[in-house]
C-alpha cells in the first residue's frame, strides 16, 4: 500500500518531498497501534494530496478510487475500532494457542432496541425513535445483512490460567425472523459459522433461536464442516439437571409439600421441557404438561408414564392441554418454549407460585413479577472463571452468560468436540461431562 501511494505520487508527476505528508499521516495513524488506521491513512493522504495540488484528473480519480477500495475492504475493522475491538500492534494475536482458547458464539437482537447495542449501528436509533425510519424498514432491512463480529468477551479465566475469548457474531435477525423464515436463518448461521472459522475460532456455539436453526445445528456443521458447531444443548440440560433438586428442597422448606403439588411444564413437547418433565414427574402429586400438538404431549405422556413404571417410581396423575390457562392451577411452573413473544402473564399464574423460566426470550412476562409471593427464577444461567468484559447487554446480568454460551467456551477449552451437541438428542453422558468440566474449569450455575 505505502510502495503504491509512493509510487502514484510519483506518476502524477508530485516531487518526492509531498510524500512526507502521506508517510506522516501513516505515522501518525500508527501511533494509535491500529494496524488499519495506518494502512488507511496512505491512501486518504494520497487522495487528499491530489485535491490541493496540481494532479491530472486520471491521477485524482485513481487516487480517490484506491481510497474508496481500501475502505471496503477496511469496513470490518473500521467497525471493529469503533467498538474498542480491533486488536492493536503488539497484542497477542487473537487466536489459539496453549495459553489462549478462542471461540465464537452468535447472538441476534431479541427486540428491535438491541439493534443499537452495537456502536456501529447506534448512531441510526433517532432515526427510529423520531419516526424518521419506519421499524418494518428496520425488519426489512436487517434481512440483508450478513452475519458481522460485533464484540468480544474477554477475561474469562480458568482455573489451571488458561484465558477464554470469545467473539460475538450478529447476524441481525429478530426471534419471529428466525422463526418464520428457517432457510435465511440457516443460511446465516452458516455464514456466521464460517466466519468464526476465519476469524482463528475452533468452536462456535448457536445461541438463543440461532440453536433451532438448521435441524438444531446439523446443517451448519455439515455446511461448514471446517469448524466445531454446537447448539448448546447438554449444558444447559446439566444447568437445569442441577438447579431443579435445589428449587424442589427451597419449595418444600417453605412448609409445603411436594407430593400434594401441581407442577406444570410449558413446551413439554420440546427438548428442554421434557426434560425437566422427566426429572420432576416422580417427585410431584400432579404434572400438567402444555404444548401447542396434543397427539405429540399424549406420546410424551405415554413415554413419562411408562419410565415411571418401570422403574417402579411413582406416577403423578398428568394431564395433557393446549391451553395456557391450565398453568393457573399449578403451584410449581417450568416454562421452556421457542415462542419469540412471552407465553406466562399475570391472569395464569396462581398466587405464590414459583416459575423456572428457561426461554430465551424469557416465556415469563415482565408483569408476572409484580404479583404477590409469585418467584420467577431465569434458568440456564451461569458465571465464567475470571473477571468476564463485553461490550454488548446479553440480558443475563452483568458477568453471567448463558448455558449454551459456557458449553461453547467449555468445548473449546477442553477440545473434547466429539461431545458438541447436534440435533434434538442430548445424551446424558455428554450432560455429565459439561457439568463436571465446567465445575473443573471454574464455571459456576446461577441460582
Ligand atoms: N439458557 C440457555 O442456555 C438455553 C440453551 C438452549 C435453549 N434455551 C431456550 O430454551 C427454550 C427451549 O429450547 P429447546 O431447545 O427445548 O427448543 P424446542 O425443542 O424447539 O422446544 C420448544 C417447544 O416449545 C413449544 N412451544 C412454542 N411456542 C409455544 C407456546 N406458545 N406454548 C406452548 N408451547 C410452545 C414448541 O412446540 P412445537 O413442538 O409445536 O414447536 C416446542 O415443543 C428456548 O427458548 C431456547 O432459547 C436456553
Amino acid at each position: 500500500m505505502l510502495l503504491g501511494a509512493v509510487l502514484g505520487l510519483h506518476i502524477s508527476g508530485l516531487p518526492y518531498l509531498h510524500t512526507l505528508a502521506v508517510l506522516l499521516l501513516g505515522a501518525l495513524a500508527l501511533l494509535t497501534r491500529y494496524v488499519s488506521l495506518a494502512v488507511l491513512a496512505l491512501p486518504l493522504g494520497l487522495a487528499i494530496l491530489t485535491v490541493v495540488l496540481p494532479v491530472e484528473a486520471w491521477a485524482r480519480f485513481a487516487a480517490w478510487g484506491l481510497l474508496a477500495v481500501a475502505l471496503w475492504r477496511h469496513k470490518e475493522n473500521i467497525a471493529r475500532m469503533l467498538e474498542g475491538i480491533e486488536p492493536r500492534l503488539g497484542e497477542p494475536p487473537p487466536l489459539p494457542s496453549r495459553k489462549q482458547v478462542v471461540c465464537a458464539f452468535m447472538i441476534h437482537p431479541l427486540t428491535v432496541e438491541d439493534f443499537f447495542q452495537s456502536p456501529r449501528f447506534r448512531w441510526a436509533r433517532s432515526l427510529i425513535t423520531r419516526g424518521i425510519v419506519p421499524r418494518a424498514w428496520v425488519e426489512r432491512l436487517s434481512e440483508l445483512f450478513r452475519p458481522m463480529k460485533v464484540g468480544e468477551l474477554r477475561g474469562v479465566r480458568t482455573v489451571d490460567g488458561r484465558e477464554i475469548r470469545c467473539y460475538l457474531i450478529s447476524a441481525p435477525l429478530l426471534p419471529h425472523q428466525i422463526t418464520s423464515k428457517p432457510e435465511l436463518a440457516t443460511l446465516r448461521a452458516i455464514q456466521g459459522a464460517r466466519l468464526a472459522r476465519e476469524l482463528g475460532c475452533t468452536v462456535v456455539g448457536l445461541g438463543a433461536f440461532w440453536s433451532v436453526v438448521g435441524e438444531k445445528g446439523r446443517l451448519v456443521q455439515e455446511a461448514v464442516p471446517e469448524i466445531e458447531v454446537t447448539n448448546g444443548g447438554a449444558y444447559t440440560a446439566g444447568t437445569v439437571k442441577a438447579a431443579i433438586p435445589g428449587i424442589l428442597a427451597h419449595f418444600e422448606s417453605s412448609g409445603r409439600s411436594l407430593r400434594e403439588a401441581t407442577a406444570a411444564v410449558v413446551g413439554a413437547n420440546g427438548v428442554v421441557a421434557f426434560g425437566i418433565a422427566r426429572q420432576i414427574a416422580p417427585l410431584v402429586g400432579r404434572l400438567i404438561l402444555v404444548g401447542r400438538n396434543l397427539e405429540r404431549l399424549e406420546k410424551s405422556a405415554a413415554t413419562l408414564r411408562q419410565n415411571l413404571e418401570r422403574k417402579g417410581q411413582p406416577v403423578p396423575d398428568i394431564v395433557t392441554t393446549l391451553e395456557i390457562a391450565a398453568i393457573r392451577e399449578a403451584d410449581l411452573i417450568f416454562s421452556a418454549t421457542s415462542d419469540p413473544r412471552p407465553v406466562i402473564f399475570p391472569e395464569h399464574v396462581k398466587p405464590g407460585a414459583w416459575i423456572y423460566d428457561e426461554g430465551v426470550p424469557p416465556d415469563v412476562d415482565e408483569s408476572v413479577k409484580k404479583l404477590p409471593g409469585v418467584r420467577v427464577i431465569p434458568g440456564g444461567v451461569v458465571r465464567p472463571p475470571g473477571n468476564m468484559t463485553g461490550n454488548l447487554d446479553l440480558h443475563f446480568g452483568e458477568g453471567a452468560v448463558p448455558a449454551c454460551l459456557a458449553e461453547t467456551m467449555i468445548l473449546a477449552a477442553e477440545g473434547a468436540y466429539e461431545r458438541k451437541s447436534l440435533g434434538g438428542e442430548t445424551k446424558s453422558e455428554n450432560i455429565q461431562f459439561f457439568v463436571e468440566r465446567a465445575e473443573a474449569l471454574g464455571f459456576r450455575v446461577v441460582d
